[in-house]
């Protein structure tokens, strides 16, 4: 079964075509990275425009990447939210118009569920249940995958996801957008241990994380020193502060597989491509002997293979929404399955 995926939630423009929810033939993103930086973070309504320039010819090269067409299309799977509304309306509208011309089933996905399936993907061998780590430039969630498309939300963060600390650390420093990579790379020459960042809500008995805390002492330490005329080392306060967003990420996601009584993680979303992140995780999970899966970088962060994948476990159960799909994120099951 070949389904073409479809993603615009947010500055990335992306199709892919994936079959049988496990081979990718293609998987094209389209950065709109070079729009956005000098504002130093996503603007919605130059997204959602991006998105009308580039999805034609992101999915035709997609198709074109695969060596198939339209015509050997057997569905269609489109992120349904979570969002910025006039970019998922973009994708969810195209989606939509050639599932109506060409007769095709077509499927709503949330963005969340996709990423998880990003592990599914890659991961041949890997089976439920596990613990998923899902971290984002818009989400921090622990969740418990019992099995297939059944879900427990054990935490997410009260305010800032990490990707959003990692962002706004790095336009405090005027490094540039995205702060994740530049701060990653950056990160591998400063010391870790040189500024005692607060760990917040380490101590603290739920899964719930915060980072908008975080993000200020990082903000109040660059103030002191300014003020007192001391050179700021920027490899050690990016290093320092990455490494206090890990630990805490390791810490609560170890914690919550003791609570499940599991031994599998899974990492997903954007901030699951830092290498500092993966490289801990390995370490305290092969002390532990638990077994830890992450998706190669290009599926961590946004991309429409994993939507695809999703895709594939409706569609080949007979799912269709043509007349339903809406670009609400409330209807998806996963938002449901999750409150
Ligand atoms: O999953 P994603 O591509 O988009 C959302 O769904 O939000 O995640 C984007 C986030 C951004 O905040 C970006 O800075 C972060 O992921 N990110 C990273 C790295 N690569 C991307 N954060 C830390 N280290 C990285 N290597
Ligand atoms: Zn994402």
């Amino acid at each position: 079964m070949l389904i073409l995926g479809i993603e615009t939630s947010c500055d990335e423009t992306a199709a892919a075509v994936v079959e049988d929810g496990k081979r990718i033939l293609s998987n094209v993103v389209a950065s709109q990275i070079n729009i956005h930086s000098k504002f130093g973070g996503v603007v919605p309504e130059l997204a959602s425009r991006k998105h009308i320039q580039n999805i034609i010819p992101v999915i035709s090269e997609a198709l074109l990447d695969a060596e198939t067409s339209l015509d050997k299309i057997d569905g269609l799977a489109v992120t349904q939210g979570p969002g910025l509304v006039g970019s998922l309306l973009v994708g969810i509208s195209v989606a939509k118009a050639l599932a109506y011309a060409r007769g095709l089933p077509i499927v709503g996905v949330d963005h969340l569920e996709g990423h998880i399936y990003a592990n599914f993907l890659e991961h041949n061998e890997l089976i439920t249940p596990f613990v998923s780590l899902v971290v984002s430039g818009g989400h921090t969630h622990l969740i418990y995958v019992k099995e297939k498309r059944k879900y427990e939300k054990l935490g997410q963060t009260l305010d800032d996801a990490a990707g959003e600390a990692f962002d706004k650390v790095a336009k405090l420093l005027n490094l540039g957008y995205p702060g994740g990579p530049i701060i990653d790379k950056l990160a591998k020459e400063g010391n870790p241990e040189d500024i005692p960042f607060p760990r917040p809500m380490l101590k603290d008995s739920s899964l719930n994380f915060s980072f908008s805390g975080l993000k200020t002492s990082v903000l109040n330490y660059l103030m002191k020193e300014k003020k007192s005329e001391n050179p700021i080392n920027t490899v050690n306060v990016v290093a320092s502060f990455q490494k206090a967003v890990v630990d805490v990420l390791v810490e609560k996601a170890l914690k919550a597989l003791e609570i499940k009584k599991v031994e599998v993680i899974t990492l997903a979303g954007g901030v699951a491509a830092n290498s500092a992140l993966r490289s801990e995780f390995a370490k305290r999970c092969q002390e532990r002997g638990y077994k830890l899966y992450y998706p190669s970088i290009k599926l961590c962060t946004d991309n429409a293979a994993m939507i695809a994948a999703l895709g594939y476990e409706l569609l080949s159960k007979g799912e269709n929404h043509i007349l339903s799909l809406h670009e609400d994120v409330s209807k998806t099951g996963f938002a449901i399955n999750l409150k």
